[in-house]
Order: C-alpha cells, then structure tokens, then sequence
C-alpha cells in the first residue's frame, strides 16, 4: 500500500482498511512469522494524556516486531511549549524511523506529519482515535464474521472514539448509530463524511437522541467515557446529563439476543455502564483491548517496513549565509 501516515480512518480506501485488518489477523494467527520485520527500528512515543492501552500495545507490539520504543512523557516533550511542533519533528526524524502521538488540538498530529519525514501515528486527539476503531472492527469481524450490514449503536458522548467507530463503520459497510443528548454530537462535518462514504459502501450513520431507538436490535453496543481527557471539570455536570444513556441491563436487552457490548476502556463503572453489562457473557472488551496490539503491528509493519534507516546526514560546506 505505501501510505506514510496513520492519522486518519477517512485518509483511506475501503480497501485498504480491510487490507489492514486482513494484514492484523494474519499477524494474530502467526506472530512469529513477523518477528524481526522491524529490527533495528525506533518507534517515538509521545504522551500528552494518560494511557494504559496505547502505551503498552505500541510498546509491546514494536517489541515484537524486533523494533524498540522510546516513551516520552507528557512532562518531557510539552509540544508548542517547550519546543515548537515543527523542531520537535526535524529533532526526532534524525533520530528515530516513526512517532505516535497522543495529544488534544487534532492539528498537532497533521502539523506533526507535514513537517517530520517520517510516518506520524495519531494515537489519540481530542477529534479521533483511529487506532481504536482498527481494533474494533477487528473484534467485531472476528465475533460476528463479517461487518457490512451489522447495526453498531453508539451511546453516550459524540467523541473522539465515536468519531472513529463511524468513519470506519462507513468504510466497512455498517449501519452505525450514535445516541447522544442534545448538544453532545459528533461534529457535523464527521457524520456528512461519514454519510458520503457509507453512499458508497453500503453503510448508514444514524444520529438519535433516543439510546433505546439506537440499541433496538443492535449487533454491537458500544460506549465509552461521558467525559474525555481534558474534559475533567465538566464531569460533574455530565453526570447528571448522560445519566439516560446508561449502558445497563434494560438498555442492553434491547439489542439482539446475540449482540456484543463493546468500550474502548478505561470504564468509570457505574456511569457509562454497570458492572452487571462490562461483565456480561456478552462483553468483549479485554478481547477488544487485546486487538490493539494485532491491529497496531498491522499498522506499524505497514508504515515503517520498507522504509530504511537513513545514513547520517554528511557535513556540508557552507555555501551561502543567511
Ligand atoms: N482505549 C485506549 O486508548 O486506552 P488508553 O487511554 O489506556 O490508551
Ligand atoms: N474518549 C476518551 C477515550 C479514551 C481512550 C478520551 O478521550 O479520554
């Protein structure tokens, strides 16, 4: 495929997002096979939010791939603070062959690209979370064999990860649903893409502000945080708001008997879903939490296989001055 960057679902092809997931499970099913495909190369790994899940699947899934990772903690780098965006890029370009970053404003991650010469991985922005939706998709073929057609209903906060699960739902052909109270809805400009592409594949994006409506038959339900990283102040108030859109038994029931409830993790138990519903026969989210790891080696051998470690760069003779 050739891409260089991951920052988006909606950068690519319906295509190339299921060459992904067919390249994620080959990686599952036979992880030996792709041991040393990255030796001798250096993942970047900058943090401007917490993670548990991120931090560990990229750590580990470069291990794997006989690569090594560097964690940069939200302390050390302070992007646009201490160091602009564009000398942080020409700094680690020298010295290492990918970054992934976790950060809030969405630009970041595509200044980031712009500027560095090599592949830049959105891992979290305050818009999407792409490599989630990799994961998910992943879980749900696994699970229910196949992803056009399927109803998946969002309910909560019209976020960042509910941003993915519809690009990459519309990509792969499935009926997405996003419940949210009024004024908690993906961007517009999310829903038209994802309307536009769904046009295209077969996929519908459906929003409502009735989580019954959104979960009546559903093959996936889907939630995650009432309130982001960043979003620490409002949680408050959100509590309060969100209340209705409780992923718990009664809601559940709704969807068909066979359905799979799904959240991209941490979970705040007890308000976005019960302990009854994330511990349910039906839940799937350590398998879905597992699927990080496969879906982000897919992505890592993708971007940085075939690329070679520059030689360091020759001393020049100062020709012209400034
Ligand atoms: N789902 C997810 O991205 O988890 P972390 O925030 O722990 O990385
Ligand atoms: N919407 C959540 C996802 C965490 C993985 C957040 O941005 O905090």
């Amino acid at each position: 495929m050739g891409r260089h960057n991951f920052l988006s679902i909606k950068d690519f092809s319906p295509e190339e997002i299921r060459y992904f997931l067919d390249l994620a499970r080959e990686i599952k099913s036979h992880p030996s096979a792709h041991s040393g495909a990255l030796k001798g190369k250096t993942l970047a790994m900058i943090f401007e939010k917490p993670s548990l899940r991120t931090r560990v699947s990229f750590d580990v899934g470069i291990q794997q791939l006989g690569g090594f990772s560097l964690y940069l903690s939200p302390a050390e780098i302070s992007l646009g603070k201490r160091e602009s965006v564009y000398d942080v890029a020409k700094n680690l370009e020298r010295m290492v062959q990918a970054i992934m970053i976790r950060t809030y404003a969405h630009d970041i991650v595509e200044r980031m690209a712009e500027y560095a010469s090599i592949p830049i991985i959105n891992g979290l922005t305050d818009y999407s979370h792409p490599c989630q939706a990799m994961a998910d998709y992943l879980t749900i073929q696994e699970l229910k064999g196949n992803v056009a057609g399927l109803k998946v209903a969002y309910v909560g906060d019209g976020n960042n990860v509910c941003h993915s699960l519809m690009f990459a739902g519309a990509q792969l052909g499935a009926h997405v649903w996003a419940a949210t109270p009024e004024g908690y809805e993906p961007k517009p400009e999310a829903v038209e893409w994802a309307l536009q592409r769904g046009a295209k594949t077969g996929g519908t994006c459906t929003l409502t502000h009735d989580p019954a409506e959104a979960v009546s038959a559903a093959d996936v339900v889907y939630t995650d945080v009432w309130a982001s990283m960043g979003q620490e102040a409002e949680a408050e108030m959100r509590r309060k708001l969100f209340l209705p859109y409780q992923v718990n038994s009664d809601l559940f029931r709704k969807a068909k008997f066979d359905a799979v409830f799904m959240h991209c993790l941490p979970a705040h138990r007890g308000d976005e879903v019960t302990d009854e519903v994330i511990d349910s026969p039906n839940s799937v989210v350590y398998q879905q939490a597992e699927n990080r790891l496969h879906a982000q080696k897919a992505i890592l051998l993708e971007l940085m296989q075939y690329r070679d470690v520059p030689e360091p760069v020759p001393f020049q003779e100062m020709t012209t001055s400034v």
